[in-house]
C-alpha cells in the first residue's frame, strides 16, 4: 500500500456522502484533507471535526476563483498538494424523454460543475500535484457515464465528458500524475435518499443485490490510490448491476 501519512488530499464536495467517505478513508491511511462544499458549511465543518487532520474550506468549484482559493489554501495550510478527488457534482432530475424540459440552461448549471469545475480544479491544481512526483487525481464519475442511464440526459452527458476528460489528462500528465476515475452505481447518500424504487430495482436487478454505500466508492478511490501502475481507468462500481439492466 502507498504510505499516505503526510500526504495531502483535496476532496471537493465532502460534506456528505461519497466524498465525505473518501475523506475519512483518506484520513484513516495518514493523509491531511481539506473538506469541501459550496453551500452546506456547517454539515462541511462537523464533517471537518470527526476526520482527524481534516481542515474545512468553503468554495464553490464551478467559481474560478473560488478553485484558486480552495488550492491555495490546502498548500498554505499543509505545505503541499498529493492528491485532488474531483467529487463535488449536481444533477436534475428530468425523464429521457422530457425532452422540452432539459434545456440549454439545465445544461449549463449541470456542466458549470460537473464539467467545467472538474477541469478548472485539475488545471489549477496540476502544477502542485506534479512536483510531488506521485500526484494522484481522480474523478468521481456515474454508470450513467457509461450506460444509457442517469437522473437526466445533460448530468449523463456531463459524467461521460469527465471520463474523456479522465483518459486525456492521463495521457498528458503522465509520469508524475496518474488520473483515474470511479463510476458508481445507485449509492446510499442525501442524493440519492427519496429514490425508493430506484433502490428497490437494483436490490431486485444486481448481482450483489444492494445499492452500493458510500464506503464501495471510497474503497475504489483508495484501491486506484494504491494501484501505481493503472491511469486513464474509469472503475465501475455498480454491484453488478448493469451487467442485468
Ligand atoms: N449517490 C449516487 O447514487 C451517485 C451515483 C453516481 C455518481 N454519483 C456522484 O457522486 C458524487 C457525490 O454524490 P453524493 O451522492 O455523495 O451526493 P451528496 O451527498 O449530495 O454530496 C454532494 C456534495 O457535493 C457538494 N457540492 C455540490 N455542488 C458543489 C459545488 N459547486 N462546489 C463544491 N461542492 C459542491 C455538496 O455540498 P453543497 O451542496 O453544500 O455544495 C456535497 O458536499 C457526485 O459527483 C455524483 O454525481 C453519485
Amino acid at each position: 500500500m502507498v504510505d499516505l501519512n503526510n500526504k495531502v488530499a483535496i476532496v471537493t464536495g465532502s460534506s456528505s456522502g461519497i466524498g465525505k467517505e473518501i475523506a475519512t478513508k483518506l484520513a484513516q491511511r495518514g493523509a491531511r484533507v481539506v473538506i469541501n462544499s459550496s453551500k452546506s458549511e456547517s454539515a462541511g465543518q462537523e464533517a471537518s471535526k470527526s476526520i482527524p487532520n481534516s481542515k474545512y474550506f468553503k468554495a464553490d468549484i464551478s467559481n474560478e476563483s473560488d478553485c484558486r482559493a480552495l488550492i491555495d489554501f490546502t498548500v498554505s495550510e499543509f505545505g503541499s498538494l498529493d492528491i485532488l478527488i474531483n467529487n463535488a457534482g449536481i444533477t436534475r432530475l428530468i425523464a429521457h424523454n422530457d425532452i422540452g424540459s432539459a434545456d440549454v440552461s439545465v445544461w449549463k448549471e449541470i456542466f458549470d460543475v460537473n464539467v467545467f469545475g472538474t477541469w478548472q480544479m485539475c488545471s489549477l491544481a496540476y502544477k502542485h500535484l506534479e512536483e510531488t512526483g506521485d500526484g494522484n487525481i481522480i474523478n468521481v464519475s456515474s454508470i450513467a457515464s457509461l450506460r444509457p442511464t442517469g437522473s437526466s440526459i445533460p448530468y449523463a452527458t456531463s459524467k461521460a465528458a469527465v471520463n474523456h476528460m479522465t483518459k486525456l489528462l492521463a495521457k498528458t500528465l503522465g509520469p508524475n500524475i496518474r488520473v483515474n476515475a470511479v463510476a458508481p452505481g445507485l449509492i446510499e447518500t442525501p442524493w440519492t435518499q427519496d429514490w425508493e424504487i430506484a433502490h428497490q430495482i437494483v436490490a431486485g436487478q444486481a448481482p450483489l443485490k444492494r445499492s452500493g454505500k458510500p464506503e464501495d466508492v471510497a474503497c475504489v478511490v483508495m484501491g486506484l490510490i494504491d494501484s501505481k501502475y493503472v491511469t486513464g481507468e474509469v472503475i465501475l462500481a455498480d454491484g453488478g448491476w448493469s451487467l442485468n439492466s
